[in-house]
């Protein structure tokens, strides 16, 4: 309730209109109201959504090949929820690990879990060496909705009692709107930030490697005829909805990631594409399977969780497909492990 009030005073403040990016924002960030601030239980089977590290290990212990490339011997991980990947990452490298994260709940959750192992920072490093690690936090990045109809292009905001309110788009919104040009009518979003968010990840990195992993596509299927709804989704207690003002504050909003865009401001902020492919490749190149042997070697009691945890994460009705892995970087050789077959950065 108490976000509901602060967004409503806000928008009324603002003359009864506020950009979506905005009322994300709120939602989920704002210190004392969002729902990354604020302490429920978010994560797990218990929470309201379940990410792969929270699955378990598998798939921190498959990724940690993939870094154990990366020159510098460090990680830095962005948003790092419950610290399941950051302890699983640790104990497989035992790389330094620094972290990154906007909500001090989260971040006191992640100190009680992994203590001195990991070192949290304030703000990105200058002439990082090492990997970066952005495990589903770009798809928390506020988004701008977009109205596209017959009569013209109009930014869908948030009206009074929290309802969509358009009004003609304009500015940079407006100009990027225009370059996409889906057929009407078609509503989707345009993510403003994440321009600068690659950007400040490239600028960071003196020598290594940034990996992006997410739900999206390339452009071209992101504004698809076909998802004229566009991507925006809420998860609460393991249900996915789409309407963001049911329960501000206290679910999910995310909206799935243009890699098209990611990779281009990475490429613009001067770095080098390393790989584009799904989850599942990028698992499998990186050797999910011996990781599964491994496992199997260790305890064969422990087998048929972890075997259905690889289900989940390579079946294309779970996150095999949908799921996305970007690299970019500087001063590393391409072809990078996870990408050594089924490469499809020509597709971004
Ligand atoms: C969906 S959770 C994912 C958590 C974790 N990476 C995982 O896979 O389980 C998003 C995380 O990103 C954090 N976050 C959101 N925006 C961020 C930003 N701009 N920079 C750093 N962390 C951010 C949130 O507080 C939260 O920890």
């Amino acid at each position: 309730m108490l976000a509901r009030s602060r967004i409503e005073k806000e928008i009324a403040s603002l003359g009864g209109w506020m950009p979506f990016a905005r009322y994300m924002q709120l939602a989920l960030h704002e210190p004392g109201i969002g729902y990354y601030a604020s302490g429920a239980r978010k994560f797990g089977a218990g929470g309201d959504f379940v990410t792969a590290p929270e699955l378990g290990s598998l798939f921190g212990r498959t990724l940690a090949r993939q870094l154990q490339e990366v020159p510098g011997g460090r990680i830095l991980e962005l948003g790092a929820g419950s610290g399941a990947l950051a302890e699983t990452l640790i104990q497989a490298t035992g790389f330094e690990y620094l972290i990154l994260e906007t909500s001090a709940e989260l971040r006191a959750r992640q100190q009680e879990r992994l203590g001195k192992k990991a070192v949290h920072i304030e703000k990105l490093p200058e002439n990082f060496v090492g990997s970066i690690v952005a495990n589903e936090v770009a798809d928390a990045l506020p988004v701008h909705m977009v109205h596209w109809t017959e009569e013209g292009i109009l930014e869908r905001g948030v009206g009074p009692g929290l309802a969509w309110l358009d009004r003609p788009a304009a500015g940079t919104l407006l100009e990027q709107a225009k370059g996409i040009n889906p057929p009407p009518p078609y509503v989707s979003e345009i993510n403003l930030l994440l321009k600068p968010w690659m950007r400040s990840l490239v600028d960071c990195l003196a020598r290594g490697a940034i990996f992006v992993i997410d739900y999206g596509f390339p452009q071209r299927e992101y504004y698809h005829p076909q998802r004229a709804a566009g991507t925006l989704m809420c998860h609460h207690r393991q249900r996915a909805h789409a309407d963001p003002f049911a329960r501000p504050g206290e679910e999910d909003i995310t909206a799935h990631v243009d890699f098209s865009a990611a990779a281009a401001a990475a490429r613009e902020a001067g770095a080098g594409l390393l790989g584009y492919a799904t989850q599942a490749q990028f698992l499998v190149n990186c050797g999910i399977t011996e990781v599964l042997a491994e496992v199997n070697a260790e305890n064969a009691l422990h087998y048929a969780p972890i075997a259905a945890q690889a289900q989940k994460l390579l079946s294309p009705a779970e996150m095999g497909e949908l799921f996305k892995v970007l690299a970019a970087g500087k001063g590393v050789d391409a072809p990078l492990l996870g990408f050594s077959s089924g490469d499809r950065t020509h597709t971004l």
